[in-house]
């Protein structure tokens, strides 16, 4: 029997929580709840311990009798710990390692996988400090699963809603019973753009944010694979379980991923610069001097070398960001590459930088259109398909 600790914050949404906590029974799941002080505002905890059968935690002291140390205690006997509704707060007080009451306590001293299902307003979802501990969350190996998208109980509408129960149930057990299938397997990344020096303050770069290859790395690594994230210059945390290598030019990501070789896949998602300044000034150019005559000249293809070298991983991907013709450019590419699959995405819109993306991929058989969605959840698909074709 799987155990999970539920802790139910202080949102309208707690009261899905206590569907849940009915799904989770049902699935032979049992669950053992802590409520938060703003969670005893929407539920009481009556209602979570008639439907969970078991006693529930609202504060540190409920624990103090016990001859063990009961915080940690509770939150180690769990197989998995579940924050929802994971208010803007909790999260806030989880990525600064806040404990300051029983559930950011618990959430300090566990040593298991932690599930947050964040719900709030639409405005905090999107407040820049939420992303950023969204974000930390997340490069600590926290599964922040994203809100649902709709009408608030405030009023307004957007991203904020707590995810319906059945989904949440599902992400629970899918982390009570990982995916492992890529263990044992040397997965290499390359991510974010690159940086063509012009002069020794002035480049050549593109707008990629590195935001779907770090995706993409996370999600092989909590698969088990061991992964090589090459990165240009990005304002993303490395995740958690990945080995990053910072280059900033294409040749210096071309050199580093040579040198990571062998491995079983490459996933080649920079957006590498096409081409370099030939003869980069050594030192500031004067504006004074007039506006300087760039010559170009073209950087190694990475994906092209790697598909054609003799330590060759069995499967190598490439992405291809088009603005038209999508399907037919992807698989142009995918045979003058020599690619394996090409992941092709429409970028006319606001794909770059954004946190969605909806992608085509092409194979040797065919193209399948996936539909749109979080970049993560694009990331886990193509783990998913990765470890089906090994
Ligand atoms: O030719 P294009 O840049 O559109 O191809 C995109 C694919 O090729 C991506 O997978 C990208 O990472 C890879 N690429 C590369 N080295 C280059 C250019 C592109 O690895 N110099």
């Amino acid at each position: 029997m799987k155990r999970i600790l539920l802790i139910v914050g202080g949102g309208i949404a707690a009261y899905k929580s206590c569907e849940l906590i009915r799904l989770c029974r049902r699935a032979g799941i049992e669950v053992t709840c802590v409520l938060t002080e703003g969670g005893t505002h929407f539920v009481t905890p009556m209602t979570l311990a008639a439907l969970s059968e078991r006693q529930v935690y609202t504060t540190l002291w409920d624990l103090k009798d016990e001859a063990e140390m009961g915080h940690i205690q509770l939150s180690r006997q769990a197989d998995l710990v579940v924050v929802a509704p994971a208010t803007a707060d909790l999260l806030a007080r989880m990525a600064a390692g806040v404990a300051d009451d029983l559930a950011t306590t618990l959430l300090l001293a566990t040593d298991k996988p932690v599930l947050a299902a964040p719900a709030m307003n639409v405005r905090m979802w999107q407040h820049a400090a939420t992303r950023r501990n969204v974000a930390t969350l997340r490069a600590d190996g926290v599964t922040v699963l994203e809100p649902d998208e709709g009408a608030m109980a405030c009023g307004e509408y957007g991203p904020g809603r707590l995810p319906e129960p059945p989904a949440i149930l599902a992400a629970i057990e899918a982390a009570l019973a990982p995916d492992r299938r890529l263990e044992g397997r040397h997965i290499l990344v390359t991510a974010g753009p690159t940086h063509e020096p012009i002069d020794p303050v002035r480049y050549i770069a593109n707008r990629s944010s590195g935001k779907q290859g770090y995706a993409i790395a996370a999600a092989c690594a909590a698969m088990g694979a061991r992964v090589t994230l090459v990165s240009g210059p990005v304002a993303l945390p490395a995740p958690a379980g990945t080995t990053r290598i910072e280059v900033e030019t294409a040749r210096e990501m071309a050199a580093a991923v040579e040198a990571a070789l062998p491995a079983d896949v490459a996933i080649m998602v920079a957006a590498v610069a096409d081409w370099r300044v030939e003869g980069a000034a050594d030192q500031k150019l004067k504006k004074s001097q007039g506006a300087p005559a760039l010559s170009l000249v073209a950087n190694p293809d990475i994906l092209a070398n790697v598909a054609s070298s003799p330590a060759r991983p069995r499967l190598v991907i490439g992405f291809a960001a088009e603005t038209e013709r999508v399907v037919e450019h992807a698989t142009a590419k995918r045979t003058a590459k020599r690619a394996d699959w090409i992941v092709a995405n429409d970028v006319s819109g606001d794909v770059m930088g954004g946190d969605a993306n909806a992608v085509h991929l092409v194979t040797d058989i065919g193209v399948e259109t996936w539909p749109a969605a979080s970049k993560a959840a694009v990331a886990r698909r193509l783990a998913e398909r990765i470890a089906d074709a090994l």
